[in-house]
């Protein structure tokens, strides 16, 4: 398809895929599940997961993607037509689609603490700092639990991604990413530094990464594998679109391993300003989960640091830029699905396919509100969502990659792709198909098992 989009530079190709990658995931979820489930025993095993499994599942994605120049439905059929294996192209857009109605309330939480960071709300009538615990959970209640605030943030979010994508590829996604991707990293090591040298952050850092193997169990494995394929946008259709986009000699290999390092190392970084600080104010002992790590012990360490608003403003900004740079790339799926599939155009998609969110983010948001009685299954709609694609869909799709890519797509499919046609080397593609036929499907099965079983 010679009129395919793509992206204009290879610097942009790939602030656009750590975009994607880099998101709430890193930020919010990583150093809670870390500090959780074993400290370095589950970043150790996180690594292992995005090296035995994220790279090689990535790979797989991309080949699909490149190789078809297609959305992530019509890679499928590109490459198996009249076969059934568009249905897991067709799982991912509900994948992305699904992930986006949540992802969307939660990034509108951090366009929320931004804006009153920014004007000093979240910090009026903070003067005790004996209660400061009591203080910041009661503005979360007020910011996320209630229905109008947050619903207004969430449609801000919706309104700013229908914004960047009516852009399309180049014009929107690269040019938000080259943006946001230098200013992310400029924060986090800004903050970095500022939480390194804390009083007592050594301590901090050594509660993060202490290593502690005893919790590691089953259940500490899935979480670093649903932790690894969230935080790297795998299984969503994500990457398969944005491949579509890459010219035909970008190296996929040496992107995928940029992709996963950058990951990585965001999360480590986000690690290492959250936990010194943590230890230096002595709130180790409050519970690290998510929305309260970023939402209340957060807050009521930069209450207790000078210039509270400005580091508060700098973190919410880190953490809108990874949030707003995924929930495009999440929210472009289904839009470069129906482009390619309805030749719809770019207007027609970006509009008619994020309409419906405004009604499913609403219920999502409101989960946290009024709605937060009503359950299905025991779960609120954002719970329900949430666990359905972490636990369930995004798992089974990779596994649905790795066994397409593995044993049914063409036979040369990766090699090609990996080998940019046999014009560069890819000496590591015989070990990443291995991975991809047994190692891979062996683990996620694995997985599974132990998870229903
Ligand atoms: N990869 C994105 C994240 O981690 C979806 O938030």
């Amino acid at each position: 398809m010679s009129t395919k989009s793509e992206f204009a530079s290879k610097f942009g190709l790939i602030a656009a895929t750590v975009g994607s990658a880099v998101g709430l995931g890193n930020i919010w979820r990583f150093p809670a599940e870390t500090q959780s489930n074993g400290g370095s025993a589950f970043l150790l095993l996180y690594i292992i997961c995005i090296l035995l499994l994220g790279i090689p599942v990535m790979l797989a994605e991309f080949s699909l993607g490149r190789g078809s120049k297609c959305d992530t439905i019509g890679a499928f059929q590109h490459f198996s037509p009249g076969k059934k294996w568009w249905l897991i192209g067709a799982l991912a857009v509900l994948s992305s689609y699904l992930i986006a109605s949540y992802y969307m309330v939660v990034a509108g939480w951090t366009l929320e603490y931004l804006v009153e960071s920014i004007t000093g709300g979240l910090y009026e009538g903070v003067s005790d700092t004996s209660n400061l615990e009591g203080v910041f959970t009661a503005k979360m209640d007020e910011y996320i639990a209630t229905d109008m605030r947050p619903l207004l943030y969430t449609y801000a979010l919706i309104a700013i991604n229908i914004g960047v994508l009516l852009g399309g590829v180049s014009g929107g996604i690269e040019r938000l990413s080259n943006i946001m991707m230098p200013l992310l990293f400029v924060i986090l090591a800004v903050m970095c530094v500022v939480s390194l040298m804390l009083p007592g952050a050594s301590e901090g850092v050594k509660y993060f990464l202490a290593p502690d193997f005893s919790k590691i169990n089953g259940a500490t494995i899935i979480n670093a594998l649903g932790q690894a394929l969230f935080s790297l946008s795998l299984g969503m259709g994500v990457l398969i679109t944005f491949s579509s986009y890459y010219p035909a000699d970008a190296r996929l290999t040496k992107t995928s391993v940029t992709v996963a390092l950058s990951s990585l190392l965001v999360a480590v970084m986000v690690g290492l300003i959250i936990f010194p600080a943590v230890k230096s104010f002595n709130l180790d002992d409050q519970p690290l989960q998510g929305a309260t790590l970023v939402f209340v012990t957060l807050p009521e360490i930069f209450a207790r640091m000078p210039l509270a608003q400005l580091w508060s403003s700098l973190f919410f900004l880190l953490l809108f830029v990874a949030a707003l740079t995924s929930s495009v790339s999440i929210a472009e799926v289904s839009i470069a699905t129906v482009q390619d599939r309805l030749k719809w155009s770019r207007a027609k998609a970006t509009i008619l396919m994020l309409m419906p969110l405004f009604v499913l983010s609403a219920l999502c948001s409101l989960s946290f509100g009024s709605m937060k009685d009503f359950t299905i299954l025991g779960l609120t709609v954002f719970d329900l969502l949430d666990r359905f694609t972490t636990d369930i869909l995004l798992p089974l799709i990779s596994l649905g990659v790795c066994i397409y890519v593995g044993w049914f797509a063409p036979r040369n499919l990766l090699k090609e792709q990996l080998s940019n046609q046999g014009t560069i080397k890819s000496p590591m593609n015989r070990v990443f198909m291995l991975i991809i036929r047994y190692i891979a499907p062996l683990l996620i099965v694995m997985i599974f098992i132990n998870n229903y079983l």
